[in-house]
Parts: C-alpha cells; structure tokens; sequence
C-alpha cells in the first residue's frame, strides 16, 4: 500500500519554485526522514503532503486519493487520516493540557460536543492513556503553557495519537528543542510509528537523527531531490553535497 506519492509535482509561490518536478512514493508503515537546508523545499512537501497546499502542477496522491480531484468533504475525510506534528507545537497555551490532547477529536466530534468537552472534558480516559504513551500522564489538568518545550511538543504528539490517523507528519518536530529533549522526541515518534504501523514522514533541519532513527533519508536541495537511500547509504560525500554553500 502507498500512503504518499508525488507525481512530477511542482511548487511554485510567485515565480519562485519551491519545489520542482518531484516524484515520491512512500509506502505505508515507512519512516521517512526529509532532510536539508532551510530553504531547500521541506515544509512546503510537508504541507503538500497533508493538502494545506496545493501543487501548482503534477498530482498529489494520499491513501489512494488524488486531492487535486476531490471535494472539499472528501478531501477532509482524507485529512482525517493525516496527523501533523509541528515546529511551534500549535497548541493553545492557556488551556488544560486535556483539552489540547482532544482537540485530536475535532475532525470527529461535533461542534457541541467540542464546546461540552472544554468545560466537562470528554473521553479523560483515551487522553490519559495517550498522554501515557508520551511519556507525561501526570500532566492532564496542567496548564499547557506551565510545561517545557519538549512536555509540549509531547502533547502535541498526544494530539496526534488520540487523532489516530494513518500517517504522521512532523515539520521538523525538534527545532525549538534542546538537543538532550530532541533524541526523546524522534526516538518516541519513530517508536509510536513502529509500534502502530502508521506511516511517518519527518523533516529535519540536521541529519544525525535522520541517520540513527529512519530507514529512509531523502535529501531535498533547491526544491530537488538530491538522494533518497536507506540509512546506511548516506555516505559523508552526499551530505557535503547536501549542504554545500554556493559562492
Ligand atoms: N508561502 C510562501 N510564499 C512565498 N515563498 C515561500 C512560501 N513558502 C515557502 N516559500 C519559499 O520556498 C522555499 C522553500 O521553503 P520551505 O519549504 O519552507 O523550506 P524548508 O522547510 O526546507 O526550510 C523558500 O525559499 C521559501 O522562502
Ligand atoms: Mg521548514
């Protein structure tokens, strides 16, 4: 089963290519690491990926769909089914931990049922348990902004996991990270992708994670993809190309 494919997908913002002709399959269960410089094209594939972007030109395939060919219903059914983890975690600080974890409920519950949970909360128990499984069960009633930067982007992760979709994308999930916070952070989401079969799609600003927690490593520079190898096939010479500066 393919989760994600590109086909010859450009992105452009102006006249500017932010990504060009790009062709990508990423099969299900896969963990992924998209790797390179700022610049080089990883969020805008990240967000083409999840359908908050369109292509300019190509197709944009997840979980047998072509977005480009839906409606906007159908295309949010398939959005349920793609669960983003972000830089800046996307979380509203002032409330109870709680009520960020169920906000993974949203594509599913109605409007009165979300408005009941934030003075009631609703289905404790699934937060608890996905909270648990993050590592920070003993959060549940505290306030989100009390917590560090690596217990916050937890509860986003927890977001994702009560949200239970069948792919996981992080925008370089670790970049407001510690660097101690940030080996935790990778190794919980490849762990929680292995465990659950779900597919994971991660970008990364550094490759060192990239290369001890993925099985695959695609390299992007300038909007191309410069190498997609397994783990073991990324050799020093291929960084260097990788982040080579240009004079
Ligand atoms: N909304 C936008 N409008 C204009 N240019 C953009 C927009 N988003 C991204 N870009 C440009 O596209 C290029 C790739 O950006 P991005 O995908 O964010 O790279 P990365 O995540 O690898 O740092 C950059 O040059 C950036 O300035
Ligand atoms: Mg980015």
């Amino acid at each position: 089963m393919i989760t994600f494919e590109l086909k010859n997908v450009t992105k452009k913002f102006g006249s500017f290519q932010s990504l060009k002709n790009i062709n990508l399959k990423v099969y299900s269960g896969e963990r992924l690491a998209l790797v390179g410089s700022s610049g080089a094209g990883k969020s805008t594939l990240i967000s083409l990926l999840n359908g908050t972007l369109q292509p300019t030109k190509g197709e944009v395939w997840v979980l047998g769909r072509n977005l480009n060919n839906l409606s906007p219903k159908s295309l949010r059914q398939v959005q349920k089914q793609i669960g983003t983890v972000y830089q800046q975690f996307h979380l509203v600080d002032n409330l109870q931990v709680i009520h960020n974890v169920n906000a993974g409920h949203l594509g599913r519950w109605s409007f009165l049922k979300a408005a009941i949970s934030l003075i009631y909360p609703l289905e404790v128990q699934t937060a608890y348990q996905a909270l648990a499984q993050v590592g920070i069960p003993e959060k549940l009633y505290e306030r989100t902004d009390k917590l560090s930067g690596g217990q916050q982007q937890r509860v986003a992760i927890a977001r994702v996991l009560v949200q239970d979709p069948a792919a996981i994308l992080a925008d370089e999930p670790i970049s407001s990270l510690d660097p101690e916070r940030s080996r935790d952070v990778i190794s919980l989401l490849c762990q929680l992708s292995a465990e659950s079969g779900k597919t994971l799609v991660t970008s990364l600003h550094a490759i060192e994670y990239a290369r001890s927690y993925f099985q695959r490593i695609i390299g992007l520079r300038k909007g191309e993809i410069l190498f997609d190898l397994s783990a073991e096939e990324v050799s020093s010479r291929v960084i260097e190309e990788l982040y080579k500066i240009e004079s």
